[in-house]
């Protein structure tokens, strides 16, 4: 199938509004605010944005780097869940309705400049359904939620050099390559996988920024880095942002994936911070008599064991605020979790 994704670019375009109901004063006098009367702009107003475009209005862009970060301890797990949950609420916030208002300006001939959210399409082809070893060519909501992540930290995402993992269809790498230098998009190469990501960017092209080299080639967890073609291992000398977006499904895939991390941690001089998105998958066990998510509790053992191999954490693993609008349509449910990995000591 081919879905189209609709999204909200994080700045809205101001544009200009003509009205006819400007005071003869604001005409006249050629200016200002003060002159436009309330009941103008109010009605030109809410005539432009529905209810659903105000839930999804991003904050401005001088919020947009504020990282509301938890560190994970890991003995401490219950506290993180609290906190996550108690951020993924979806309302406008008062910054945001503030930011709204504020939005509404006047040129000098009195007419209404008016910001207007802009809407974009990603056109992925995707399958419905897969068997297990895959699930790459279907869509999944992690890569949503860190097309999301990425849409409201452009800044931090612009001009920089980015290795997405597990691309699967390439989403998330489409997004990235909105803002980004350098997007290298990697997979395994199965069931015609890699060719399909191709496509999809392909398809896609329109909405890069000029400036973008993207680039798809297999990376496979099963693989260790001293293995990786010349050709990758010079292209990741450069990375600064690791993405992964819902790989943690598998304990053997998630154990590569863990060495993979370490790799990647250890041999890439400019990294800056790995983000996984991750839906947590909750079940109940009898075992347990309680809800559990094996996966992600699987990820959390596997990544502290090497973390703390010498009595020390050599990283940080972090949990991201999600309280970040949606851009995306999608549900964004509870299990839904971002994490951030980075060098304890930046
Ligand atoms: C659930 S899909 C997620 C795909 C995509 N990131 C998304 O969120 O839509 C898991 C991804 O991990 C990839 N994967 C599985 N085993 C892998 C391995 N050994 N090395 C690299 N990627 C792997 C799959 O091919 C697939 O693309």
């Amino acid at each position: 199938a081919v879905s189209k994704f609709t999204f909200t670019y994080p700045n809205p375009t101001r544009q200009l509004l003509t009205t006819t109901t400007r005071t003869a004063e604001a005409t006249r006098s050629n200016s200002v605010p003060n002159a436009r009367p309330e009941t103008t702009t109010l009605k030109t107003y809410s005539g432009m944005l529905d209810e659903r475009d105000m839930k999804e209005q991003p904050n401005g862009s001088d919020i947009d780097e504020i990282e509301s970060e938890s560190e994970y301890d890991s003995g401490d797990d219950i506290d993180i869940e609290a906190e996550l949950n108690d951020d993924s609420v979806e309302l406008v916030s008062p910054d945001q309705s503030a930011q709204l208002q504020s939005s509404i300006g006047v040129d000098k001939d009195g007419d209404l400049i008016v910001a207007r959210l802009r809407k974009g399409v990603i056109e992925i082809e995707h399958r419905k359904s897969t068997v297990l070893n895959l699930v790459g060519l279907q869509i999944w909501r992690g890569a949503l939620l860190l097309a999301d992540y990425i849409l409201h930290n452009e800044r931090k995402f612009r001009n920089s050099h980015i290795l997405e993992l597990g691309s699967g269809v390439g989403l998330t790498s489409i997004v990235s390559s909105m803002y980004a230098r350098e997007v290298i998009c990697t997979d395994i190469d199965i069931g015609g996988l890699l060719d399909l990501l191709r496509d999809n960017i392909q398809r896609n092209v329109h909405l890069s920024n000029p400036n973008c080299r993207m680039s798809v080639c297999e990376l496979d967890f099963n693989v260790s880095y001293q293995d990786y073609p010349r050709s990758l291992k010079d292209q990741l000398q450069n990375v600064q942002y690791v993405l992964a977006a819902d790989v943690i499904y598998d304990d053997d895939i998630t154990e590569a994936f863990v060495r993979t991390l370490v790799s990647l941690l250890l041999e890439l001089p400019k990294l800056k911070a790995i983000y996984i998105a991750l839906e947590k998958r909750y079940v109940f066990t009898l075992e347990d008599m309680d809800s559990v998510a094996p996966c992600y509790d699987y990820f959390l053992r596997c990544f502290q064991k090497r973390n703390n191999r010498f009595g020390v954490n050599r990283w940080k693993l972090i949990n991201v605020c999600m309280n970040f609008p949606r851009y995306f349509d999608y549900d964004k449910v509870k299990d839904l979790v971002l994490l951030k990995i980075c060098h304890a000591t930046k």
